[in-house]
């Protein structure tokens, strides 16, 4: 684990969303205004811990597909406190010499850093402290631009983050990082909605909001304007956990089970996978 004790100040006093997502998948990077919210969040939405794992197993399933079809480069916004596998250890279990820019806003993803920074011989990983909602400072990071060929295809992984901006800004946000991007560059995304069970997510949003972190699910034509310059790959915008599933799934008599049996809860969130034309 990184050095937390250095000049950077965690805020530990406030709740997170990458340390309430950690929480949430098992791990040892939250503190109690994080665990406090976690709670809250927990009773909105009991399936939560599920849904961060259904979440993060869309990342390696998309990480996989876009390597397969010959991506090489991935700008992943919003990229959490390090779970393995990392995104860069699925690209470059592919792709050896897939090279990975990872971007935070939280110090606490900057304070395990390391963890991120080990890739492959022939890859090359790299770090940059910054916000989604400074569109133009990522695209000029460094970091960015010595890593990151924008004359070839980058997928910019934007996997549970935009429902963190509320309004309509956010749509220019996401144009402004796609547009310097060359065709055949795709856009990754999973996206929390009210549309499957309302009531359990706008519970969750209030949790959140309560907690002081903002945030707004969105429907479907709301996840369908990020795409609407883009072509979606197969199957769309599907529920997570539906989106090439790999065999983990099954009907029984009309109903869709998990490996135990149990019926599937209520979807919480889109996923999907557009490419540039
Ligand atoms: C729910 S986690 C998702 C982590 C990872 N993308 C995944 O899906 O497994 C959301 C992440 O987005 C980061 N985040 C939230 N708002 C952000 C912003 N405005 N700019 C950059 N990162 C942000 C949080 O710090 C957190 O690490």
């Amino acid at each position: 684990m990184a050095d937390h004790k250095g000049s950077t100040d965690l805020r530990q006093d406030r709740a997170h969303s990458a340390r309430i997502y950690d929480y949430f998948l098992g791990g040892k990077d939250n503190y109690p205004a994080d665990r406090e919210a976690a709670a809250k969040i927990e009773q909105a939405i009991p399936s939560v811990r599920g849904v961060a794992r259904d979440n993060r197993a869309f990342m390696v399933r998309a990480v996989r597909h876009l390597s397969e079809l010959g991506v090489r480069q991935f700008l992943d916004i919003g990229t959490g406190i390090p779970t393995e596998p990392n995104l860069h250890q699925v690209a470059q279990e592919t792709t050896p010499d897939a090279r990975v820019v990872y971007v935070d806003n939280d110090p606490i993803v900057l304070a395990h850093a390391r963890a991120l920074l080990v890739g492959t011989p022939d890859g090359v990983t790299q770090y940059v402290q910054s916000d989604l909602t400074a569109p133009d400072r990522i695209l000029s990071a460094a970091a960015v631009r010595e890593t990151l060929d924008f004359d070839r295809p980058v997928a910019l992984s934007l996997i549970a983050l935009c429902h963190f901006v509320s309004g309509d800004r956010i749509y220019d946000i996401v144009d402004t990082l796609l547009a310097p991007l060359p065709s055949g560059s795709y856009l990754v995304m999973t996206h929390l909605t009210t549309d499957f069970d309302p009531a359990m997510v706008e519970g969750t949003v209030r949790a959140y909001r309560q907690s002081g972190i903002e945030m707004e699910a969105r429907d479907y034509a709301g996840v369908s304007r990020f795409f609407r310059d883009l072509e979606l790959l197969e199957p769309g915008i599907v529920a997570i956990e539906d989106w090439h599933p790999e065999g983990k799934q099954q009907a029984v008599d009309g109903v869709t089970v998990l490996p135990n049996g149990a019926p599937r809860p209520p979807a919480a969130g889109y996923a999907a996978v557009g490419r540039k034309k």
